[in-house]
Formats: C-alpha cells, sequence, structure tokens
C-alpha cells in the first residue's frame, strides 16, 4: 500500500491509539469475535421484508432519520418495546427505546454521558473486551467484581462498594451482563437480581445491564425478568440485534430513564445524523412476524454447535480444561491448567489457522485469567469446530505439554 509521504504523525492528538493493522483475513477456525452462522441468516425473509417496507415507507428515506426523530424508526422501536415487554418483562413503549448503531454505540454515548478520567466504575471480572478497550481510553479505573456460576456475587460486591465508599469514592456505574453473561454464559437468579438492586440502591450506583444474548436461552428456557423491568428507577438498559440477527446490520438499542436517555440522544445528534434506516426499515419488518420463530430456531442451532464443542473440547483436553458450560449464547469460557499462559498460544494457534479470544482481553485483572480462553461457536460449523479444537489441542500439547491425555495425543501415537 502507498503511504503519501505527509508527515501525519506530528499532528496526531494524544488519544489517538496505535495503528490498526491492515486486516489479514479471518483465520479457517474462526472461534474469536461475536461471529453469527452463516447459514442462519435469514435471507429469503430479510427479502421479502425489504421488498414491503420499501413499497410502504421507502419515500421516506429522502428525509434525514425519515422524518422519525432522533430516536430511530418508529417501528423498530414498536419492536423493541413489544419484545422487551413480552419477554424481559420491561415495561416500555417505542417512545422508551432509542436505536443505536449496534450496541457499541449505546456502550460509547452512556460512557460520554457519566464517565470522565479518573472515575471509577464497576465491572464484571470476566467480561466483554470491547467495555475495557473503551473505559481504558477515556482513562477509568476499572474495579472488578467476582463472578460465579450465577453471574456476580453479591457478598463480594457489597464488600468492594463498602472499600470503595471508605475511600470516598462512588462508582458511576456497575456494568453486568445478567442474562447470558459474555464470556461466561451465566444467567443470575431471581432472587440475587433482588439482592443485586438494593445493594446498589444502598450505595446510590447506577446499573448498567446488558442484555446482548438475553434471547438466545437454550430450548425457550425462561430467563428471570431483566434488571430494568425490576427497578427502572436505577437501570440503564441496552440490547443488540447482533447475535439474534447478524452484527453486520449494526443495530442495537437503549431503554433509560428519559432523564438519562435525553443527554445520549443529545450526543448522538451531535456525533451522527442517525443510524442507517433501511436496516432499521429491514429488521422491524422481518421481527416484527417472525422473531420468535427466528430466535427459536437459531438457539437450538446454536445449543447443538454448543454441545459438538463441549464434547470435542472433552475428548481432546481431557481433565486438562475446566469448561463453564453456558445457559445460551455463543461462547465457551474455559480454564486450562495455571501454568498455561494462552497468550504465548495466540500466534501458535492463528499459524494453524486457529483463532481464539485469551483469556486476558476479557477480564479486568488480565494476568489473573492468563489461563483461560473463550472459544466462539456462532460462526464455525460442527466439523470445523472438531478440526478447529483438535488443532488447538494440538498446538497447546505442542507449546505447553498440556493436554498430556487427549484425543489428539492418541492419534499422533497411534494408540
Ligand atoms: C456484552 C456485549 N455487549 C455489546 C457488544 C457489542 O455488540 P454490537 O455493537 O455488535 O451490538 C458485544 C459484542 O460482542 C457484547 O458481547
Amino acid at each position: 500500500m502507498s503511504s503519501t509521504g505527509f508527515a501525519y504523525p506530528g499532528l496526531f492528538g494524544k488519544q489517538v491509539p496505535p495503528p490498526a493493522p491492515r486486516w489479514a483475513g479471518n483465520a479457517k477456525y474462526n472461534f474469536i469475535g461475536g461471529h453469527n452462522d452463516r447459514s442462519l441468516v435469514p435471507i429469503e425473509g430479510l427479502i421479502a421484508a425489504t421488498e414491503a417496507v420499501l413499497r410502504r415507507e421507502g419515500a421516506d428515506l429522502a428525509l434525514y432519520s425519515m422524518a422519525q426523530g432522533p430516536q430511530g424508526f418508529r417501528g423498530l422501536r414498536q419492536f423493541v418495546a413489544d419484545k422487551l415487554t413480552g419477554w424481559r418483562g420491561i415495561r416500555a413503549t417505542a417512545d422508551d427505546v432509542l436505536i443505536t448503531s449496534g450496541s457499541g454505540q449505546a456502550i460509547d454515548l452512556i460512557n460520554q454521558v457519566l464517565l470522565e478520567p479518573g472515575d471509577t466504575v464497576i465491572l464484571e471480572e470476566f467480561t466483554y473486551g470491547g467495555y475495557l478497550t473503551k473505559l481504558r481510553r477515556i482513562g477509568v479505573n476499572i474495579v472488578g467484581a467476582p463472578l460465579d456460576e450465577d453471574g456476580i456475587r453479591v457478598d463480594a460486591l457489597a464488600e468492594i462498594l463498602a472499600d470503595l465508599k471508605r475511600k470516598g469514592t462512588t462508582p458511576k456505574y456497575i456494568c453486568t451482563v445478567p442474562t447470558i453473561q459474555n464470556p461466561t454464559g451465566s444467567i443470575m437468579p431471581l432472587a440475587q437480581r433482588h439482592e443485586f438492586l438494593a445493594l446498589a440502591a444502598e450505595y446510590g450506583v447506577p446499573i448498567f445491564e446488558d442484555e446482548c444474548y438475553a434471547d438466545l436461552t437454550w430450548g425457550g428456557m425462561e430467563a428471570p425478568p431483566a434488571l430494568y423491568s425490576l427497578d427502572p428507577s436505577r437501570v440503564i438498559h441496552i440490547g443488540s440485534f447482533s447475535k439474534t440477527l447478524a452484527p453486520a446490520l449494526r443495530l442495537g438499542y437503549v431503554v433509560a430513564d428519559w432523564e438519562f436517555m435525553s443527554r445520549m440522544v443529545a450526543i448522538k445528534t451531535a456525533t451522527d445524523s442517525g443510524t442507517g434506516a433501511l436496516e432499521q426499515m429491514v429488521v422491524a419488518e422481518y421481527f416484527s412476524k417472525h422473531f420468535e420463530e427466528h430466535v427459536g430456531e437459531l438457539s437450538a442451532a446454536l445449543k447443538d454447535k454448543l454441545d459438538t464443542m463441549v464434547e470435542a473440547v472433552e475428548r481432546e483436553f481431557g481433565t486438562a480444561v475446566e469448561p463453564w458450560v453456558p445457559k445460551g449464547g455463543i461462547f465457551l469460557w474455559m480454564k486450562l491448567p495455571d501454568q498455561v499462559d494462552v497468550r504465548k498460544l495466540v500466534q501458535p494457534a492463528l499459524d494453524a489457522g486457529i483463532a481464539f479470544n485469551p483469556g486476558p482481553e476479557w477480564a479486568v485483572d488480565g494476568e489473573a485469567a492468563k489461563s483461560r480462553l473463550r472459544l466462539c461457536f456462532g460462526l464455525t460449523t460442527k466439523q470445523e469446530i472438531r478440526d478447529g479444537v483438535a488443532g488447538f489441542a494440538r498446538v497447546c500439547y505442542e507449546q505447553t505439554g498440556i493436554p498430556e491425555q487427549s484425543g489428539n495425543i492418541r492419534h499422533r501415537s497411534g494408540r
């Protein structure tokens, strides 16, 4: 690629991150990120929805935001309100919903409304890497709250809040993914949700609830109602269409008290001229007729792929691995023995065509998560899962001598 030779670097702002590498394509066995299954994008349904909605409302594309205001396409806001009412116990109308360009934009807007450099926030100890990148750029202190198989441990959170209070610090928010946590896949039980909300209320800390994966529970299993539904005055709720439909569409949403949301709308209006209307129209049209059917089919297929991945991981890694089996979603979070530093496996795995997310990038305390990793089973086929996990175990064995007993080792020695 050519370079103009102009001396830009001397002009760059102080906050500009290091240069991005040029994109080198996806690994053959791509277990990173939050991709979806290609075969489950409902192409025919989306074509029919596009035709119907364009014929009916397409002329309004002539106007910024289709003359429906900065909160987004009304049909999509209505769909989100209905879905949240029916599925997550949230009483919302279309006016309570803000559509964003992916839930990533919702996270940025929340951070912009609340955070200054030097502020403190509480995150789950293992968490979405995107939060960490964004927060580190702002320069806030991040405190990790311990997790178990039910999500944030309320007893540990109480100690953290008391300790911060002693130091005169009120965190700006507690960020949680309570329903299909990323990366562990846990669901916080109802009683714990109430205790958690009561604790946050006692310390006057708002909760930032991210329900990116909440509609992808196995077999339509009922998750407890969203935290927002239990205490709308203290919770900012976000969600996404990336996992239930397609991440390339870039659609997410927020539900929050108007006092808060009005500030988000002001910032959004100042920084974009509306989220793309065509994708909002198409998703509204398609999902208002087919949401339940689509999500049912998708989560059944994902569960089948999870089972394949768990089987492969157990076969290839044997007792060397501790998987946290998720209750929905697209990720398997697991731990290898303490002596394995997964960061050292990233490049050898890529050389073998395998990409995985190292635990340190998904943890508040990266060093403490050095033996953990996350595998996404959303994109790969079942055969790719089997082959990719076998290849990964081989790389791991070559680099660390672990796993000692696995399908791989038996193949190699011909037993
Ligand atoms: C917990 C969580 N929140 C937000 C996002 C951002 O998703 P998007 O911007 O595609 O809606 C992700 C993506 O993986 C995520 O895992």
